[in-house]
Formats: structure tokens, C-alpha cells, sequence
């Protein structure tokens, strides 16, 4: 939270002591240059039952608890490395030194917020903000993320559920089902719930989103749909996706050609 820095590097400091004297493992907090607000942070724990006893510790909750009150937790990711001491050691020698070498000409940064999005990507992985974490242990799927919101659906007269899950910029998911109701008319698609959502909580940059439905072939957004996602989102990448398996993976462009939107006001 903006202002709370100072008090959030302070906390964040006696965890990383708590972790030494008891003997928990190591931390570091390493803040992002291209966003001020954000921090990274990195904790190699002695061993698996380490971990468990640091977040049962009464210290640690009462450090966590304040720092919660103050950040949110928007990636968790959890990756297994073999024990190797000297390592982490060195590691832990280098974050202190360096605690954020990255500078101005560090790709990251000038690929943070383009809004170019998936056109500028040469390959999967050639993505802004946190792309390492996609496909790794602990990643946020954002298909599953789709099925989990699809449960949700208010479909008590079509019967169709469907579910959404939007990913933004930054690595943040954010999922929606479709509403009806005893009017019809008035119904919400899960793709438009998801996308109003993420902006009003601020979102305005968007890679991705996921969208399932029970239904053997595939379940393409509507035309309404198609159209918000294109002017809040522009050429995001369509997941498709049924209870079991993916369907496909289109281009919004490909699904709305000759859009119309605020470049023709
Ligand atoms: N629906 C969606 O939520 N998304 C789509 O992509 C297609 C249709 C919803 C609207 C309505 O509640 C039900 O599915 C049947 O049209």
C-alpha cells in the first residue's frame, strides 16, 4: 500500500531475522524498480519442517499479521532446490550486496506495461511482468481458476454455467461466472462479470483469460463480450476449455475483425 514502504521494508527486515536466529532458513526482499509498490520476496527455508514450524511460530504470525494489513499477497510460488548451504550462503551474501541489480536498460522494465501485450511476445514465455512463474510448481492455472468460478454460476433458467478467469498484467487472476436472472435480458456473461471486476479494482492491462463451459466443443465468448474484451483488453489471448481438456486458443483480433472502438470516435 502506497505510503506504508518504510513500515513494510521494517517488517519485512525482522522477519528475515526471525528466520536467522531461529534457525527457519533464509530471506530476501527485493524491490521492483519498474513498480515501486511492488516487492519480491524470497525465502530458502533450512527444510520442509522448517517452513511448517516458521508459519506456526507466535513471532512470525504477529509480524505477518501487521504486514498483511499493509501488502497483499498476490503470488505465492513455491519451487524445491536441493539443500546445498555454501549456496545458499552465497546467495544470501549476493541478495545484500545486490539487493536489486537490475537497471534502466533491463528488458523487464521497458516490457513492463506495453501496451503492445501478446502481438510483442515472440514466444510463450516472452512475457511482461512475472513470466517465469507461468508453468511452474505452484503457478496460478488460470484455467482450473475458470472452472473453480464456473461453480459459481447463477444459471437457473439456461442452465449453462460458465466460468472466467481473466489473468492481468502484473500476474493477477481474476475470475467471474455468468448471472442471470428472472428478467433474462438483464443476464451477464462470466467473460464481461470477470473483465468489470478487474477494473474496478484497478486492473487496466491484461494478457489472458480462460473460459470454460461443459460443453463438449468449444464455448466462444459472445459478441458482447467479444466486444469489451477487445476495448479493455485489446488482443488477449483466448483460452477455451471444458471440464476435462482445452478446446483451443484464439486471438481476440482473430475473433473480432474490424472492431470498432475509441480509435474511430
Ligand atoms: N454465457 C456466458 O456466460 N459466456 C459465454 O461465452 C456464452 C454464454 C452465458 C450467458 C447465459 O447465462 C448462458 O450462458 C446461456 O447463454
Amino acid at each position: 500500500m502506497e505510503g506504508h514502504e518504510a513500515e513494510f521494508q521494517t517488517l519485512a527486515t525482522a522477519f528475515e531475522a526471525i528466520l536467522i536466529a531461529k534457525n527457519y532458513g533464509r530471506g530476501v526482499v527485493v524491490r521492483d524498480e519498474a513498480h515501486p509498490l511492488r516487492f519480491y520476496a524470497v525465502r530458502n527455508w533450512t527444510d520442509a519442517k522448517s517452513a511448517e514450524k516458521c508459519h506456526a511460530d507466535p513471532d512470525v504470525q504477529a509480524i505477518t499479521s501487521k504486514l498483511y494489513q499493509i501488502a497483499r499477497v498476490t503470488h505465492v510460488v513455491n519451487g524445491v532446490r536441493r539443500p546445498d548451504m555454501l549456496r545458499l550462503l552465497l546467495d544470501d551474501r549476493r541478495a545484500r550486496i545486490e539487493a536489486d541489480r537490475r537497471t534502466g536498460f533491463d528488458r523487464r522494465m521497458k516490457d513492463s506495461g506495453n501496451p503492445a501485450g501478446a502481438d510483442r511476445r515472440a514466444g510463450r514465455d516472452r512475457r511482461i511482468g512475472p513470466r517465469r512463474l507461468r508453468d511452474r510448481p505452484g503457478e496460478v492455472d488460470l484455467v482450473s481458476a475458470a472452472r473453480r468460478a464456473r461453480e459459481f454460476a447463477e444459471a437457473t433458467y439456461s442452465r449453462f454455467k460458465v466460468g472466467a478467469a481473466i489473468e492481468t498484467a502484473d500476474g493477477t487472476v481474476v475470475t467471474g461466472c455468468n448471472i442471470e436472472n428472472a428478467t433474462y435480458g438483464l443476464t451477464i456473461c462470466a467473460e464481461r462479470v470477470a473483465m468489470f471486476k478487474a477494473l474496478s479494482e484497478g486492473h487496466r492491462m491484461f494478457t489472458r483469460i480462460a473460459i470454460v463451459a461443459d460443453t463438449e466443443s468449444p464455448t466462444p465468448p459472445c459478441g458482447a463480450c467479444r466486444q469489451i474484451l477487445w476495448e479493455f483488453g485489446g488482443n488477449l489471448e483466448i483460452v477455451l476449455a471444458n471440464l476435462q481438456e482445452e478446446t483451443g486458443t484464439h486471438q481476440l483480433k482473430n475473433l473480432l475483425p474490424l472492431p470498432f472502438d475509441a480509435r474511430l470516435l
